[in-house]
């Protein structure tokens, strides 16, 4: 690789391998992190997140493959002598200081000036939203506040990678919401590269230039978060990113892209090829359907233009504000549907046991061919 081109990368993961005894927790993993960019690795627990961030931390060696970080492989080399920092999921901020000392640790540790580490210890935390905090003890600290000092405390340093090992994990739901718009405006301020390793997709989804979807040691997919969540290549990315109707099935006759296909349960349904297998006729199918790509209707007017048709009941209302659902059953089948409710105000009235149409189209009811590994997702 010439310097030029790696220049570009601030991190590169090639082929990496890590086994423990005959366990592979991660297998031949490669991508790369633009300069400047946000990059998340989403997956569920246990699929090998933090090892591969501690590979790239320099906590442990990859069994094989290479990484390198501006260009230069970091085999061998020791976690601090490596251009990066870590924030961990259970953060450890020394209780017995300050923030503002917090803040400078590694700044002291480095040798840095008085008048240095002071300005740059303001600038942080003023960065961070918490100019006046520096005098606090962390116990007089939030929860979200604590995890901004700790981010604060590795950024100081001026890595050029922080990664970050769930970082929100231990804040509750709100804060957690309120914390993902604010890490991404950090990000884009400072320009450091973040890799940010979460099992929560909203976070991947609302933070990142670039997700990598990990399942069991390997990436499934790699893209922005629109290409993960309309072009799902695999089913367990399409089971994992997002919310779906998602049913088993067996593909009746294959034409081009196009699939005509029974579920279990004996809806008939037109659908689209995705993903990389090659669906054969009589092949067994995992199909998806977004809530929000179903059409609702009470009077069943216009529908005739939807490749797939349904008139049910509806069995329950989720209300949740612009993120409210019905669960319609199908009366012919008893199957059972989620159907993202438009925000007209045209069914806030709607209640149980009231009958709709639904209507979508094939090329939003995608269909991998059947491997098992979604049911994981
Ligand atoms: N030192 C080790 N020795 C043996 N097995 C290990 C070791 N570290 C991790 N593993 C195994 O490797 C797999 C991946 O672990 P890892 O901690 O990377 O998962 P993770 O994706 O970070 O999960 P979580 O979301 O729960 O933090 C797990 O099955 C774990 O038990
Ligand atoms: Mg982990």
């Amino acid at each position: 690789m010439n310097a030029d081109a790696s220049a570009a990368f601030d991190l590169e993961v090639e082929s990496v391998v890590k086994k423990f005894a005959a366990f592979t927790a991660v297998d031949e993993v490669s991508f790369t992190v633009p300069k400047g960019s946000f990059f998340s690795i989403l997956g569920p627990s246990g699929c090998g997140k933090t090892t591969l961030m501690r590979m790239i931390a320099g906590f442990l060696e990859p069994t094989s493959g290479d990484l390198r970080i501006k260009g230069r492989s970091m085999l061998g080399v020791p976690p601090n002598r490596r251009p990066v920092n870590m924030v961990f999921q259970h953060l450890a901020l020394f209780p017995m200081m300050s923030v503002a000392e917090n803040v400078a640790y590694g700044l002291r540790r480095r040798g840095a000036g008085r008048a240095e580490i002071e300005e740059k210890v303001a600038a942080m935390l003023a960065r961070v939203g918490l100019p006046d905090a520096g005098e606090k003890r962390i116990d007089q600290l939030s929860g979200g506040q604590k995890q901004r000092i700790a981010i604060a405390r590795c950024l100081v340093l001026e890595p050029d990678l922080l990664l970050l090992d769930e970082p929100l994990g231990a804040l509750d739901l709100k804060l957690r919401e309120q914390m993902k718009v604010e890490l991404k405006q950090l990000q884009a301020d400072v320009g450091t590269t973040f890799v940010y390793i979460t099992h929560d997709q909203s976070e991947a989804l609302v933070m990142s230039d670039q997700v990598a979807v990990m399942n069991a040691g390997r990436f499934e997919q790699v893209g922005n978060p629109q290409a993960l969540y309309y072009r799902p290549e695999t089913a367990f990315v399409a089971g994992f990113v997002g919310d779906s109707n998602r049913w088993i099935g067996a593909a009746v006759a294959v034409d081009g892209r196009g699939i005509k296909l029974a579920t279990d349960d004996g809806l008939v349904l037109y659908g689209t090829a995705a993903g990389r297998g090659q669906v054969q006729s009589g092949g067994s199918l995992d199909v998806f359907v977004r809530p929000e790509s179903i059409a609702i209707s009470r009077s069943g007017k216009d529908m005739e233009s939807w490749h797939n048709r349904v008139q049910g009941k509806v069995k329950n209302l989720l209300f949740n504000g612009a993120n409210s659902r019905a669960v319609v059953i199908d009366d012919k089948t008893g199957f059972e549907l989620i159907v993202a409710l438009p925000q007209t105000g045209e069914f806030a009235d709607l209640q149980r046991g009231e009958t709709v149409h639904l209507g979508w189209s094939a090329e939003q009811t995608l269909c991998f061919v059947h491997d098992g590994a979604a049911e994981a997702a």
